[in-house]
């Protein structure tokens, strides 16, 4: 658990680890903290997991594993009951790594080393660090197969953001140079992520074909290529996080959740980077007094949103936006230059089944870490060891705005 993360009493705070290399037999991810009464929807947590192996410029492995989360513990009856949930999703790929990555000592002669690390992975820094002869254990770990485990402990927190009407997506805004010039609605947001055809979940069609010429166009070359994804949370109230700790800011925990994404390199929130270029009098939502809504507990209300929903690291009522980063794969068909771990020579980088864009499964990924985080925090701000406290203390937090 992250430094930021200490202040409050581990013991008590929602929190997930994960365990498992990408060949290995299986993967897991371990939740606590979750109130009891929590509805589970299996086939919720599964869609997630499928979502997160959609997208155009996979590669092979995703026809080989189609995950499903198999809950050992913490759920019963349809319902959490406030116990750890212990989560298992197999590696189907396991039977071709079972010798070649055994537990025990095994054959050495069936094992697979990685001979040279590949630039922009984690094999140089991690053999270096670890002493180990080649990458292998090094990508085992670092490899963003890991991100299957994220996913579904992701999916427990949006259930329980569920409960409370709050709702976590993500669309995709860049893929290399094509980028989605125009502000996306929710509804488009939710129409993309309810698709069965996965493309590069664009809201628009023809930016879509544009990127999807992109991936094609990159994959001729033998080459791989990054872009931008934008979650949002929808329904959040105002007042979730806190302005007076640095490390209990809302906007600096999603910033550390989305950034530990593999291949993420850099987050912005709201349209923050584009702000930086512009004027105080064009960026910042002026404030209104509007009517009444159902879906609003306050009147007080933006016509735009630029600060992605976050002011002083605390909600303000708006959607809050996160975007994520990411830089080009790094396991490439035609390699970098890179250098022989045994003989010390020069040679091309390691080569091995990979993905050459994987922006729609990294926004999936980030919907995860992003509804981790708001989960967290709706416990810190509301607490509660059952769904039916956590509702009432969140009514009447309602309210409270309602009236203010
Ligand atoms: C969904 C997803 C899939 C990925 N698939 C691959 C892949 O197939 N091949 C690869 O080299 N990197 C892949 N990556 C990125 C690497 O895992 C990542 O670059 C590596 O672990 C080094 O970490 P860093 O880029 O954060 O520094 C993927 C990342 C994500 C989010």
């Amino acid at each position: 658990m992250g430094g930021a993360f200490l202040r409050y009493n581990e013991g008590d705070m929602l929190r997930f680890s994960t365990a498992g290399e990408s060949h290995g037999e299986a993967l897991t991810a371990l939740v606590s903290g979750l109130p009891a009464g929590v509805t589970v929807d299996l086939e919720f947590v599964n869609r997630e997991l499928w979502r997160r192996q959609q997208g155009y410029g996979r590669g092979g492995r995703m026809k080989i594993e189609t995950d499903k989360a198999h809950v050992l513990s913490g759920v019963r009856h349809g319902k959490t009951i406030g116990a750890p949930i212990a989560i298992e999703l197999v590696n189907r790929d396991w039977k071709n790594w079972e010798e070649k990555l055994p537990v025990e000592a095994g054959d050495p002669a069936k094992h697979q080393a990685v001979a040279s690390p590949r630039p922009g992975h984690a094999d140089l820094a991690g053999a270096l660090k670890y002493n180990f002869p080649d990458a292998r254990y090094i990508l085992e770990r670092a490899s963003a197969r890991e991100t299957t485990s994220r996913v579904a402990a992701g999916a427990f927190c949006k259930l329980l953001l569920a409960e409370l009407g709050i709702e976590v997506l993500s669309h995709v805004t860049r893929v290399g140079r094509v980028e989605l010039e125009r502000a996306a609605t929710w509804d488009e947001i939710k129409a993309v992520a309810a698709k069965e055809d996965v493309m590069l979940s664009c809201v628009d069609a023809e930016t879509e074909a544009r990127m999807k010429a992109e991936v094609e166009e990159t994959s001729r070359t033998g080459d791989t290529i990054g872009g931008v994804f934008e979650v949002v949370v929808h329904g959040l109230p105002a007042g979730v996080g806190t302005h007076v700790n640095w490390d209990e800011r809302l906007d600096g925990l999603l910033a550390q959740a989305v950034v530990s994404i593999q291949a993420v390199k850099g987050v912005e929130i709201g349209r923050g980077v584009l702000g930086s270029e512009s004027f105080g009098s064009k960026v910042h939502d002026p404030i209104y007094y509007g009517e009444a809504k159902a879906d609003k507990p306050t009147r007080f209300e933006r016509h735009q949103n630029n600060a992605g929903g976050l002011e002083g690291g605390i909600t303000n009522g708006e959607d809050v936006v996160v975007r994520g980063f990411l830089k080009p794969i790094s396991t490439l068909r035609r390699p970098l230059e890179s250098v022989r771990f045994d003989t010390r020579e020069a040679t091309a980088a390691s080569y091995e089944r990979s993905d050459i864009c994987v922006v729609p499964a990294a926004g999936v990924v980030a919907e995860a870490m992003v509804a981790y985080v708001i989960a967290q925090q709706v416990l810190v701000k509301f607490g509660g060891d059952s769904v039916l406290e956590l509702k009432r203390n969140y009514e009447g937090y309602l309210e409270q705005i309602r009236r203010f």
